[in-house]
């Protein structure tokens, strides 16, 4: 079982957002029982909240299914309970650390790193364009499949 959490500042727009369209993914690929996905903030901010109007206006607008959400925020043991904690950008890096400590088992990443295009996801908190956030997790999320494939011999 390879243990997955989505990590961005809020919780209710990038990382809800790359725990569902990576769970569609691994869905169509008939890989769903060899995943446990999810997704937390750094932040206090939005705990309890819903995903953000623009994310689930996304989700829908690409057919990606998902479920009743409410936002959290990452806790000291998420560092041993998932093989994978994964921002969006690098600030969401140095706040993961901040809330588990050292990195000393190389388990977090940033997402666009396991792409050809290694950069932030710009906040569309801020930014408002939901367009370029879908894109860029997709793009994100199929490599990062790619990589678990290779690294676990999945199929
Ligand atoms: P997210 O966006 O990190 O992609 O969920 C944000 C949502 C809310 C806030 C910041 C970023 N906020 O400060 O409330």
């Amino acid at each position: 079982m390879i243990k997955v959490l989505f990590v961005c500042l809020g919780n209710i727009c990038r990382s809800p957002m790359a725990e569902f369209v990576f769970k569609d993914i691994v869905e169509k690929r008939g890989l769903s029982n060899n995943f446990i996905i999810d997704s937390a903030a750094t932040s206090t901010e939005e705990i309890g909240n819903t995903m953000h109007i623009g994310t689930r206006k996304k989700l829908e607008e690409k057919g990606i299914d998902y479920a009743e959400h409410r936002a959290r925020q990452i806790k000291k043991e998420d560092y041993q309970n998932y093989d994978y904690i994964i921002g969006m950008e690098t600030s969401n890096i140095n706040n993961i650390i901040r809330i588990v400590g050292e990195d000393k088992d190389k388990k977090i990443y940033r997402l666009l790193d396991f792409t050809k295009n290694p950069k932030d996801i710009a906040d569309p908190w801020y930014t408002g364009n939901f367009d370029i956030t879908y894109e860029e997790i997709q793009k994100g999320c199929e490599a990062f499949l790619d990589y678990c494939i290779q690294r676990k011999k999945l199929k």
